[in-house]
């Protein structure tokens, strides 16, 4: 091998790497005009990516509708808060809904001591009935982001007890104590918080700081860069760094919804709105009511989840984007499930009061006093230490 074939084949090893290493669709792909013709707003499609995506987005046979007359719920059952104004059989049919929603196959025992469903002594079912506020007040009060469509639980869980999309505060987004000022493992390829164990798919390899979450999903900082002129005005404009937030925000909603920058912007002028495509209005909805369900529902379960729940720096999990939409323009591609359970859809006056949420009950004392009489049991039928040997 002489030495021209060796670089030669260098070149084609770092060609390869290169490509392996960026995300690359492999053609064909598909493009979709969204715009007037000419103005460049075109949706590259891959086929092959959105029927991986498509076997995902299933929906579970819903349970025939229960009957909405006879005695509520509130006045037969002992403890029931938030399904109180349902008939017994529509509050039942929930249950056994949330059943497969979210446990991830356990079924009632997940939420309830089964010998007396009243009880809240397991997490699980005083998470849940805050679920159900969250659930009503996003199809009564956010109708500006999921319309008619609405969500259930489903949306988020699909099946399990954690949604497999959520973010935590990361670790790395600090200031350093190094002269290098904020780091924000750019460049890097440190697995990230976002999904517990998975490399975040934007900063992967990119050069976009992984924590824009904290500051436009959680805080309410303004998502505006692009100057309005030509020449610097009065003062500064936005900062390099508050640019490229906004810029890891964006790729970040791009892939939650699975489209280009185009699917909203005309990229001609990305700060316009006259030029931008509705979507954008749908999605500036979509960053204020995920604003809301963090700091209103999620940071309130915090008090309830025990610690392996909580992220590396001890927060609870939080909402974004893919969390309800997993990769699709319109979770589940827009098929409502909503519609076969009007049961979750609350009352837009009623749900105002589900902002703030009471303390939960602590378990009942005589509960208590008989499983501490149990463990007891347990300690003496089990001696901790074994008897000496005889002599
Ligand atoms: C994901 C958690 C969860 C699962 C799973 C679940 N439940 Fe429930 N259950 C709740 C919550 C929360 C309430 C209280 C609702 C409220 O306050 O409006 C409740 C209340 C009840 C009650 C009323 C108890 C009382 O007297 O106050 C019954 C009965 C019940 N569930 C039965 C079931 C059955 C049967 C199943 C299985 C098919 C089931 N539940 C599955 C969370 C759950
Ligand atoms: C918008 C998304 C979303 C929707 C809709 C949603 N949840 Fe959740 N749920 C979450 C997040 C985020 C968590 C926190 C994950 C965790 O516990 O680690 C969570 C946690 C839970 C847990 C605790 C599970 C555990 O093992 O820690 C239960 C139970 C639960 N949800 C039930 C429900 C029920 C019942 C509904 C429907 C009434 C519902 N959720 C709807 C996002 C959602
Ligand atoms: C799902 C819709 C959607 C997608 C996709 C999207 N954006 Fe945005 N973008 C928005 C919305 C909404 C705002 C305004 C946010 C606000 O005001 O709260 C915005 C704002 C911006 C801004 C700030 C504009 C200003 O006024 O200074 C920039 C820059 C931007 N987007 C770039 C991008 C880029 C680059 C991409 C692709 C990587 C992208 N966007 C993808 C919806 C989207
Ligand atoms: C609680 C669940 C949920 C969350 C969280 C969520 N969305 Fe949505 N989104 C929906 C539903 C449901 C629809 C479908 C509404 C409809 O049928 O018109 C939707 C529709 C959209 C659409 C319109 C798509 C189209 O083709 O018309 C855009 C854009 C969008 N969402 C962007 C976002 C962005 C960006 C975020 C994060 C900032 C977000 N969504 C967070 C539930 C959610």
């Amino acid at each position: 091998m002489n030495g021209k074939t060796l670089s030669r084949l260098a070149v084609l090893l770092g060609l390869g790497v290169l490509v392996a290493s960026c995300d690359i669709d492999r053609p064909p792909v598909e493009t979709i005009q969204r715009g007037f013709r000419g103005d460049g707003q075109v949706q590259v499609n891959n086929p092959r990516v959105y029927a991986a995506a498509f076997a995902e987005q299933q929906i579970p046979d819903s349970a025939p509708p229960a009957d909405p007359d006879g005695p509520r719920a509130k006045d037969v059952f002992e403890n029931v808060q938030v399904l109180g104004d349902l008939s017994t059989t529509q509050m039942v049919r929930v249950m056994v809904s949330m059943a497969a929603w979210v446990t991830g196959g356990e079924g009632c025992s997940y939420c309830h001591v089964i010998e007396n469903p009243a009880l809240d002594v397991k997490y699980p079912k005083v998470v849940a009935r805050r679920m159900l506020q969250m659930v009503r007040y996003i199809n009564s009060h956010w109708t500006d982001h999921v319309a008619q469509t609405g969500v259930t639980c489903y949306t988020c869980h699909r099946g399990n007890p954690v949604p497999k999309n959520l973010w935590f505060a990361n670790p790395a987004s600090t200031p350093s104590a190094t002269f290098t000022g904020w780091h924000e493992q750019q460049n890097s390829t440190l697995p990230s918080y976002v999904q517990p164990g998975k490399l975040l798919p934007s900063a992967a390899l990119g050069a976009l700081p992984v924590d824009p979450f904290s500051m436009y999903l959680q805080g309410s900082e303004n998502i505006r860069v692009q100057a309005l002129n030509a020449l610097p005005m009065n003062g500064m404009g936005a900062s390099i760094q508050q640019t490229e937030w906004t810029y890891s925000l964006m790729t970040i909603m791009s892939k939650s919804l699975g489209v280009n920058c185009n699917y909203c912007h005309n990229t001609q002028s990305l700060q316009s709105w006259k030029e931008s495509s509705p979507t954008r209005a749908t999605a500036w909805y979509g960053i204020r009511m995920v604003r809301s369900l963090n700091n209103n529902f999620e940071a309130s379960i915090d008090r309830v989840l025990p610690p392996n729940r909580h992220g590396p720096m001890g927060d609870n999990p939080k909402i974004y984007c893919a969390t309800c939409h997993n990769g699709v323009f319109k979770p589940l591609y827009g098929i409502s499930m909503l519609k076969d359970f009007p049961e979750l859809k609350g009352d837009p006056e009623q749900v105002q009061d589900y902002l703030t949420w009471k303390t939960p009950q602590p378990p009942p004392a005589d509960y208590l006093k008989a499983q501490a009489e149990a463990q007891a049991q347990a300690a003496q039928a089990v001696p901790a230490v074994a008897p000496a040997a005889a002599q």
